[in-house]
């Protein structure tokens, strides 16, 4: 729980104060009690504290703890920087048996707040449901925070945005025979229970044999759950005409299918549902932000199993849009799904027919070797979409970074017997594999974000082995700037 209170009290058992070097230089304390001040002069002079990126001292006080954090000079704080420095507090021995924390930030500017706030509530985070930890382990979520800021509306939607994002991480981080189609749905539903505004759809096997859902049935073939193409269609602005579709990929577990992942690359494949975890924390976020936008949620769930009924490669396949596809890699699943789901969502027709199409995908391993773990690629076919979605992931620390649709790469895919393969060439894997999604965008404005969504080790903001929960920040973000 964080409570926001204006001025400092230090009625606590312990304060977290950020420091950065020239307030320590100039001794300018804000509006510390003198006792304190005095105290941080002593630690100062002894050469204990600079408040130097990354520094941290504990004073013990008469009945509380005083926790100095060092930001660095003022000029040089990222915001990035900021929220590292409040997770490694939190993180600290210093404050792991406590329950009441006071935080008094440096200074009052919203955005350092709101950085404070998503430090705590998003850095703090760690998968533990499968750990046996000691007892007196205090969890973030059973601390009370204050922090010393008056309340600004601003803050209570970092906490909401935050909380959707501890959603989508825990949908990825779980096992792949917890989180499957099944789970995925009642999580979906539990979000949507008494909600007037929305409107949901479930296609099951039955449905998409019916609809001829052919690339989605296939992938699912080998599974023993059944595929699943949920869409919640969230009507916050009735007076518009105007939707924005956002597609997810959510391949429970990717085996790769009779084309078998190798050790060292299948181990963490329950990932592979992150962008249906992504647009189910923002449909979340949605709901409770109560955005004022028209947004057609849909999310493709599928299993890339291995078993007798596998798809196989060499097999043709027809999809929704009536088109072949010759499966040369069973690996490339993810397309096969998300252009099903895709072509159904720009193909609602009528007055919901979406404006935007936004697909968001751990579609291929090139993407990493591209970019690297933390900024996902984008694929956009209209330069205003492209621009507002990379101001919209530089303004929430979820960075993206173009990358070119190369038409006549589209020759890689070509296909002896059918109308194309669902993978082929060889470099620039990410490229054909968008260029695969285009073909089922239905002529709307689309933007696709090939993600990671993971960090193998920690960095700094985030702990290592985790879901990150990108880039739920930014589509909320993207959605409240169009
Ligand atoms: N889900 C994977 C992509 C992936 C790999 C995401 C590693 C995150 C980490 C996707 O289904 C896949 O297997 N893509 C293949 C495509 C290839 C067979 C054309 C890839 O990228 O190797
Ligand atoms: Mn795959
Ligand atoms: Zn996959």
């Amino acid at each position: 729980m964080i409570t926001f209170r204006p001025q400092p009290k230090f009625d606590k058992e312990s304060a977290v104060i950020l420091l950065t070097s020239d307030m320590v230089k100039h001794s300018q304390f804000g509006s510390l009690s003198a006792n304190i001040k005095k105290n941080i002069e002593v630690t100062v002079k002894a050469k204990q504290f600079a408040a130097e990126t990354g520094q941290m001292f504990p004073l013990v006080l008469d009945k509380s703890i005083c926790l100095l954090i060092g930001l660095g000079k003022k000029d040089e704080l990222t915001l990035t920087s900021l929220r590292i420095q409040l997770k490694k507090a939190f993180c600290s021995a210093y404050l792991s048996k406590i329950k009441n924390v006071e935080i008094i930030p440096h200074q009052a500017e919203e955005v350092s707040i709101n950085a404070i706030i998503e430090g705590i509530l998003i850095g703090t985070y760690s998968w533990k449901k499968y750990r046996s930890l000691p007892k007196n382990d205090e969890s973030i979520d059973e601390k009370n925070i204050f922090i010393a800021a008056a309340k600004k509306d601003s803050f209570e939607r970092t906490i909401t945005i935050c909380a959707g994002m501890r959603l989508t991480r825990d949908l990825i981080n779980d096992n792949a025979d917890v989180v499957h189609s099944e789970y995925i749905e009642k999580t979906v539903r539990s979000l949507l229970k008494g909600r007037k505004e929305v409107k949901f759809e479930l296609l099951g096997r039955r449905e998409m044999t019916k609809k001829g859902l052919g690339f989605h049935l296939a992938v699912n073939q080998g599974s023993r759950y059944e595929p699943k193409l949920m869409i919640v269609k969230y009507t916050g602005n009735p007076k518009s005409k105007e939707y924005t579709a956002l597609v997810g990929k959510g391949m429970t577990f990717d085996t790769g299918g009779l084309n078998l992942k190798p050790t060292n690359g299948i181990e963490t494949m329950r990932t592979d549902m992150s962008g249906a975890a992504a647009v189910i924390g923002t449909l979340k976020n949605t709901l409770a932000l109560k955005l004022k936008k028209n947004i057609i949620f849909a999310v493709g769930v599928a299993e890339n199993a291995i078993d007798a009924l596998a798809y196989k490669p060499g097999d043709v396949i027809r999809g929704y849009a009536g088109k072949t596809a010759e499966i040369g890699n069973t690996d490339a699943e993810g397309r096969l799904v998300l252009s099903d789901v895709m072509d159904v969502a720009a193909k609602k027709t009528g007055a919901d027919e979406p404006e935007y199409l936004i697909d968001i995908a751990t579609l291929t391993g090139a993407i990493k070797v591209a970019l690297g773990g933390d900024t996902a690629g984008l694929f956009c076919n209209d330069d205003k979409l492209a621009n507002s979605i990379i101001a919209a992931g530089q303004r929430s620390g979820e960075p993206s970074w173009r990358m070119p649709l190369i038409q006549k790469m589209w020759g890689d895919l070509s296909s002896q017997f059918a109308d194309f393969k669902n993978s082929g060439g060889g470099f620039g894997g990410a490229i054909t594999a968008a260029l695969f999604l285009q073909k089922f965008t239905n002529g709307k404005k689309w933007a696709h974000l090939d993600v990671y969504c993971w960090t193998d080790k920690s960095t700094g903001a985030l702990s290592g082995g985790s879901a990150t929960g990108q880039p739920v920040q930014s589509v909320i973000e993207w959605l409240e700037s169009v």
